[in-house]
């Protein structure tokens, strides 16, 4: 990828030294850093280690005559390809949402025309604070970035969401935000993972898709340029760094969140939506109470792929999965027709394959053209083979 413009604005939390590492990693790949500190980031770098590691002029006063002589604060706003704030503290994110422009790093925020990434830290409490979850939910329409926070311990004792996304993580999801590859400018959703059906509040119906190959599949989109929306049930796989995720349980919920996540450019439907659930999930836990087995009554889940495909806001590309165990090619074919997608990523998930679960992926693709059997390869390499077909054939 060729070098970005990073307006990185660092802001006052303990975190604030892992953004001298995240410089260290952007000028490698070859990225230029100008930095901007909030005041109270000065009391946990200092504008000397940061301007040395950045090789450029640290901006720190929205009125300082001699940098509004050199490049007003409009212009730093607007020179780079985008504004990364690192570490975003509940401050920060409380001025941005709230549209305050109080000092040099809010007034960029305000004043800029970039796309903005943002990498949260603060103590757990802050984290799941109302205020906090709120003014992310605010950032998040506004189509603010974020990366992070991640799990673990931090500077405090404490232990929870909190900890700014690692370096590496944030150049990734940076990368993913400003990469100008084939899919530049389009939106493709993704859905990916299992659904669970609830039996009662403790219980629930589900099967073993881990969301690997579906992870993959937005991972290789997102590296080709596309903005990726990824609804995903709860998969085993983390979902990648730069995506819009969604997370939901259940397969109305999926359904739910694909239909507000349309319109797209293409939508490929890698999850293994549970067909059915129960048609009345018990409000408490069923017990043993004596009076022989519970039975379950199954409801049929909406089909989500064959919804979509039937609707008005059907993407251009429509790619499905099947899942088989058996006449995988005919049963794939026929559900191509049945459902209305454009292709079929048909695989036998019989548990010898070890494809359900495992590393590995053996595919064949089926369209109107025919049928196109690909070797048994690793899933990351069926999801950037598969990646580069959809960028194709979307021109
Ligand atoms: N799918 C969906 N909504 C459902 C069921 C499946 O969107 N309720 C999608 C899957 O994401 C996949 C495709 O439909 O892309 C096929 O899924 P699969 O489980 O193989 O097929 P089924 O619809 O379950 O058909 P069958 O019962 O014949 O296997």
């Amino acid at each position: 990828m060729a070098g970005k413009k990073i307006l990185l604005i660092i802001g006052g939390g303990i975190a604030a030294f892992k953004s001298l590492d995240l410089i260290r990693r952007l000028r490698e790949r070859g990225h230029s850093v100008t930095p901007v500190l909030t005041k109270a980031a000065t009391e946990f770098v200092t504008p000397l280690s940061v301007s040395a590691l950045a090789g450029e002029k640290v901006y720190q006063d929205l009125f300082d005559l001699n940098d509004e002589a050199e490049m007003g604060h409009i212009e730093l706003s607007r020179a780079a390809d985008l504004v990364v704030v690192a570490p975003a503290t509940a401050d920060l994110m409380a001025k941005m949402a709230a549209g305050l422009a109080n000092d040099l790093a809010s007034t960029l925020l305000m004043a800029t025309d970039k796309p903005v990434l943002i990498a949260p830290s603060m103590n757990v409490r802050m984290w799941e604070h109302a205020a906090t979850q709120r003014n992310l939910k605010t950032l998040l329409k506004d189509g603010i970035l974020t990366c992070g926070p991640n799990e673990g311990g931090m500077a405090c004792g404490e232990f929870g969401f909190g900890r700014m996304a690692e370096p590496m993580e944030i150049v990734g999801a940076l990368e993913a935000a400003v990469n100008d590859g084939p899919l530049k400018g389009r939106h493709i959703l993704v859905t990916s993972g299992p659904t669970h059906e609830p039996i009662d509040p403790v219980r629930y119906i589900a099967n073993r898709s881990s969301g690997a190959q579906g992870a993959a599949i937005a991972r290789a989109l997102l590296s080709l340029g596309a903005k990726v929306t990824f609804v995903t049930g709860p998969a085993d796989v983390a979902a990648p760094m730069g995506v819009d995720l969604v997370d939901v349980q259940t397969a109305a919920q999926m359904l739910e969140a694909v239909n507000s996540a349309l319109p797209a450019d293409a939508a490929i439907f890698a999850a293994a939506v549970a067909d059915w659930r129960m048609a009345n999930a018990a409000d408490q836990k069923i017990k043993k109470d004596g009076n022989g087995l519970p039975v379950l009554e199954f409801a049929e889940n909406p089909d989500i792929l064959a919804s979509v495909c039937a609707g008005n806001k059907k993407p251009k590309l429509v790619v499905g999965f099947a899942a088989e165990t058996q006449n995988v090619i005919e049963n794939a074919a026929a559900k191509r027709k049945r459902k209305g997608c454009d292709w079929i990523v048909a695989n036998d998930v019989s548990p010898s394959t070890g494809i359900m679960g495992g590393s590995e992926n053996d595919i064949t693709l089926i369209s109107k053209d025919g049928a196109e059997d690909w070797p048994r390869m690793g899933k990351d390499q069926v999801a950037q083979r598969l990646a580069a077909k959809i960028a194709e054939a979307l021109g």
